[in-house]
């Protein structure tokens, strides 16, 4: 299973972000929090920040794709425009 359908059935103790080893409970917790984009998400739990993706994290790039996908399954109302505005850790080294 990828994408949405993993997060959605994957246990609050599953690593997100392999980098600082950030879970899906923490995560979401940041949510609950009035977390509402990937740039509020990575202040509040510095998950997305690593830049060491391609060899910490198993499928060998940043999580922030899996972090859009639970803000996408647990905010009721995403800030888009702040999610659209946040760059991945490692679009910096590029
Ligand atoms: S896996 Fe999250 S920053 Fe590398």
């Amino acid at each position: 299973m990828t994408g949405k359908g993993k997060w959605m059935s994957a246990p609050p103790e599953e690593i997100v972000c392999y980098c600082l080893g950030v879970s899906k409970g923490e995560i979401i917790e940041a949510i609950r929090s009035g977390c509402r984009s990937l740039k509020a998400i990575k202040v509040f739990t510095k998950a997305c920040t690593g830049n060491e993706c391609e060899t910490k994290n198993p499928g060998k790039k940043c999580c922030s794709q899996d972090i859009l996908h639970l803000i996408d399954l647990y905010v009721d109302n995403a800030d888009n425009s702040a999610t659209a505005d946040s760059h991945c850790c490692c679009e910096s080294k590029k």
